[in-house]
């Protein structure tokens, strides 16, 4: 009998979900819906209102999804919207699930393998992060570039356990993470809306959250090289890129980083959600653009 090291692990302590449980939930989502998905788009924090732009929705609260994260809030998981965005196929997560509410870093990408198994080729991930690049007002929409995986230099990464060949290799590289044609693309539809004054391209740095950062760690994020800083992202695009997706992502600047001891200002979610909320219409717009470029 071949026996999985994984399954004889409390679920607390799986670093990875077996292959099955990936293709199951694949399997159920495609006999729910008649259609086939080409891309993915994980909705940021107060910006799920692009998932209400698809014609001919059909929507599926998490907790329905076989093998999806159970929500450690009742009914706040949020919900996966099929249907048509400019045209083109889609799916798009209303809600995601964020490593700081205490899901395993192999809870937080199990979508991804699933849309990898339901045939979805390219990923699109939008957040809200804070801004530490001096150029970047609130409001602004970041374009992402590259990252950097704070968590993961102390050892979180999703792939981290056995790897499963069926997805990728044991060492992805990431050099190319974000693709490059998608992001010139965005480009193009930012010059199409009229959005170049507050479209920028630049680095995006994963912190595990939940608290805000300290100006001393503002300041060394910033010397690292990273424009914009969230706690979100990077465990999905590791997962897509690994399995072989393109993967375009996008960060509305909602604040600005504290760099300065005598600054007033403080770091909250209600600012983050307020210029989400100003702002969403703006990046949905960029989206449904882009996503109707993209064959
Ligand atoms: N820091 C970390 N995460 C964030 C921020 C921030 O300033 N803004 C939105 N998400």
């Amino acid at each position: 009998m071949n026996v999985d090291e994984n399954d004889l692990l409390h679920p607390a302590h799986r670093l990875q979900n077996t292959y099955n449980e990936y293709k199951d939930s694949a399997d159920w989502l495609l006999a729910e819906i008649s259609i086939r998905p080409q891309i993915a788009v994980i909705c940021g924090s107060g910006l799920g209102g692009l998932a209400d732009l698809l014609s001919d929705k059909i929507t599926i609260p998490y907790e329905k999804i076989p093998g999806f994260p159970k929500s450690t809030v009742p009914g706040h998981a949020g919900k996966l919207v099929f249907g048509e965005l400019s045209g083109k196929p889609c799916a798009c997560m209303q809600g995601r699930f964020h490593f700081y509410e205490g899901y395993p870093i192999n809870e937080v990408t199990f979508p991804i393998r699933v849309f990898h198994l339901m045939g979805i080729e390219t990923l699109i991930v939008t957040n809200a992060a804070g801004g530490l690049n001096d150029d970047f007002k609130v409001g602004d929409i970041m374009i992402i570039s590259d990252h950097i995986n704070l968590p993961g230099f102390a050892g979180l990464n999703p792939l981290r356990g056995r790897n499963e060949e069926r997805f990728g290799v044991r060492f992805p590289c990431l050099s190319d993470a974000y693709d490059k044609t998608l992001r010139q693309m965005a480009l193009d539809s930012s010059q199409d809306l009229g959005y170049q004054d507050f479209i920028h391209e630049g680095v995006y740095c994963m912190l595990a959250g939940p608290s805000y950062e300290t100006i001393a760690e503002s300041r060394m994020l910033k010397i690292l090289g990273a424009d914009a800083v969230g706690m979100s992202t990077v465990p999905e695009v590791i997962l897509a890129r690994h399995c072989g997706m393109r993967v375009f992502g996008i960060s509305l600047i909602t604040n600005k980083v504290v760099m300065d001891y005598n600054s007033q200002q403080k770091a909250n979610h209600e600012e983050v959600l307020q210029t989400s909320r100003d702002q969403a219409e703006a990046l949905q717009s960029l989206i449904s653009n882009l996503v109707g470029k993209i064959n």
